[in-house]
């Protein structure tokens, strides 16, 4: 399906179309998002070093709180309702969940009720993806409030180890962790397994180090997977889940004969102004024999020794079957390993 989203921050107009499409086997299930997003956000509020020697965490100056739209990072959200607890989800969306103002820049989010509840995929280009992750959380009755629940409803599922965390000294004057051998930004993130000590001696003014430290999750809040890609101003985005978690703050894919309610959010270098979809969107399963997929076809024996295939494939040029339509091959890297990872 191609969902339209709006309302976002940075995208132009607020706006860009999602499209969504989904597998399942025996025990996952997999979601494929692509979205046009000219602008590959990963400069997420980077220490940097002045002019004077000292280092500053970059920010956005208009940030009222926890709202920046400058120095973030490219995210997308799912909301699901978990046993259509969530009253009138399956009509009106995620929009039931919004309650915009409430002291806040953009508001808060949280349902209705006690035993209303959400189940949120939220990934995260910088935080979550590069470790394989989305940050698997969800979303409950809990209202706003500025010292015991200052992001009301949205809560983290439990972890057991991994996540993200601030890199910085404890005075929160300098980064305390470097990238291996102390090289400036990018990436813009630290991989927790490479990090090493910060060595001021090695940077030179305007030189930017990243400000979180990151490592793959495990437990509940670690169910999800992620792989993605940012190319040519597309954003490709794989999810998976195992079909059951066991998990009540999960939304659990149990009985394929059901409809699971849901709705969708791109966030473009934002922290919480997100363009979302109105309205309900369904995901149905269907039975295996009907997914309409021919087998994939094996590389012919002269093939042996070629290395890009673009070149006849793209076009049909000497007799080459054009590709599909099917599956869209555009975004396929063009080499003989890439293409061999299906075309076996
Ligand atoms: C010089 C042009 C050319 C190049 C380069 C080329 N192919 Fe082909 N390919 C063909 C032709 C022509 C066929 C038709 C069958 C044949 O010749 O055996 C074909 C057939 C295929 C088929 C089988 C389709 C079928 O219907 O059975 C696959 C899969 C394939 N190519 C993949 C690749 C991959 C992957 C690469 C890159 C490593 C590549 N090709 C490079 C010309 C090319
Ligand atoms: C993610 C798996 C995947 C990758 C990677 C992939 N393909 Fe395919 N390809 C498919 C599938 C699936 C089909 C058949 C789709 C259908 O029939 O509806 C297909 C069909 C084709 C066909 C048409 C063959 C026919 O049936 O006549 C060609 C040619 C082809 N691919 C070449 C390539 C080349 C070249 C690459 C690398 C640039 C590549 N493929 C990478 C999955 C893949």
């Amino acid at each position: 399906m191609v969902v339209s989203v709006a309302n976002g921050a940075n995208l132009p107009g607020g706006a860009t179309s999602v499209s969504l499409r989904a597998l399942y086997d025996d025990k996952s299930v997999y979601v494929l998002a692509q979205w046009a997003d000219k602008t590959q956000s990963y400069r997420r509020a980077p220490w940097q070093k002045q002019a004077d020697g000292t280092w500053k965490k970059l920010s956005d100056p208009n940030d009222l709180g926890g709202d920046s739209n400058l120095v973030y990072e490219d995210k997308l959200a799912l909301l699901w309702n978990i046993n259509d607890s969530i009253k009138s989800f399956n009509q009106v969306g995620c929009l039931v969940t919004c309650h915009p103002g409430e002291t806040k820049p953009f508001g808060n989010k949280y349902t209705a009720a006690d035993g209303e509840l959400g189940d949120i995929w939220h990934w995260k280009s910088v935080r979550t993806g590069p470790v394989g992750n989305v940050d698997d959380q969800y979303l409950d009755n809990t209202r706003y409030d500025k010292d015991k629940a200052p992001e009301a409803g949205r809560k983290s599922d439990a972890k057991t180890s991994g996540g993200y965390s601030d890199n910085q000294t404890a005075d929160k004057k300098l980064p305390a962790f470097a990238l291996p051998d102390n090289k400036p930004a990018p990436p813009y993130w630290l991989l927790d397994s490479e990090k090493v000590a910060f060595d001021n001696s090695k940077y030179q003014p305007g030189d930017e180090v990243p400000s979180i430290i990151i490592a793959p999750m495990t437990g509940d809040r670690g169910d999800i997977s992620s792989a993605q890609l940012w190319r040519d101003g597309i954003w490709t985005v794989e999810l998976s889940r195992k079909l059951d978690t066991g998990s009540k703050t999960d939304i659990q894919f149990t009985d394929l004969k059901k409809s699971y309610y849901f709705g969708v959010a791109v966030f473009d270098n934002a922290q919480v102004r997100h363009a979302w979809n109105s309205g309900a969107l369904k995901l149905t399963f269907s039975p295996a024999a009907s997914s309409g997929l021919t087998t994939v076809k094996a590389l012919p024996a002269n093939h042996a020794g070629r290395t890009t295939c673009k070149v006849c494939h793209e076009a049909g040029a000497a007799g080459a079957p054009k590709f599909p339509t099917t599956v869209n091959h555009a975004l396929f890297e063009d080499n003989n390993k890439f293409c061999g990872t299906c075309h076996r």
